[in-house]
């Protein structure tokens, strides 16, 4: 299923990979700051508009929602939900940590993800039903069973250390067995393929999570709200290898 969908977003990884590397790192990148105070670039105007100049081309009848132009969150119908630089931050200061998120929803289901990070040498796709991969090879999260052998990744460090989960995760932060800040969406692929256990992330908007979630579930892993809600737009993304999924809701949950 998808198939055309699949190569379609594919390629739109390509060219947004070409967009994206020949602006990384180079002299006189424009970073900016939003009114919400957070950074943009030419990379991720630019990309975005690329984006949706394809998606509109190629499947008219589709909606498109995206980090830089927004559009409408009504969930039904087909919608391509897009962030042009997830990890703008690390962009702009160069580190290699960021990639371009495309998303297909179907009625508010993920049916198609691609994480393109050209930095890291790493494109992580799926397709509903049909596994996930990392460069071209199946990829399955890990079978960890015990929170004392888990890899705990962390987000935005005060974020996450000062709202109302901040004895919980500190918590955790105790009991894993180790804890790491691979942040962005690298934390949640490093879970699906296997690599890292846990990424609590407190605030999290569709176009972070709309892509990576059809990986994480594909490889076998799940995301949740810190509640175990489905995920929502400006909710939190608790990810884990399935395995732990439970457990970890449990060290969450209010006394
Ligand atoms: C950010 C990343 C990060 C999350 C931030 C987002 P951006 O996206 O997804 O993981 O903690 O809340 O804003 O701005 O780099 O696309
Ligand atoms: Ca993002
Ligand atoms: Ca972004």
């Amino acid at each position: 299923m998808y198939e055309h969908e699949r190569a379609f977003a594919l390629g739109l990884a390509d060219r947004a990979a070409d967009v994206a590397m020949g602006l990384f790192k180079g002299d006189g990148l424009e970073v900016r700051r939003k009114a919400d105070m957070t950074l943009v670039t030419q990379a991720d105007t630019s990309i975005e508009r690329m984006l949706r100049e394809q998606i509109e081309a190629a499947f008219p009848d589709d909606r498109i929602l995206g980090e830089e132009e927004g559009g409408s969150h009504d969930p039904s119908g087909r919608v391509w939900i897009v962030d042009p630089i997830d990890g703008t931050a690390n962009f702009a200061r160069g580190i290699q940590v960021w990639a371009t998120l495309i998303a297909l929803q179907v009625d508010g289901h993920g049916v198609l993800g691609v994480a393109g990070a050209p930095a890291l040498a790493e494109r992580y796709v799926a397709v509903a039903g049909e596994g996930a991969t990392l460069n071209g090879s199946p990829i399955r999260a890990s079978d960890v069973g015990e929170v004392g052998e888990a890899q705990l990744v962390l987000q935005e460090f005060r974020r996450t250390l000062t709202g109302p989960y901040r004895d919980a995760i500190i918590g955790l932060i105790g009991e894993t067995w180790r804890g790491r800040g691979f942040g962005d969406f690298w934390g949640h692929m490093l879970v699906a393929r296997g690599s890292a256990e846990v990424v609590l992330e407190p605030e999290l908007s569709i176009w972070d999570y709309a892509a990576l979630e059809v990986v994480i579930r594909e490889a076998g892993g799940e995301a949740t709200t810190f509640e175990g809600e489905p995920l929502r737009h400006g909710g939190s993304m608790l990810t884990t290898n399935g395995r732990l999924h439970e457990a970890v809701l449990g060290r969450l949950a209010p006394p």
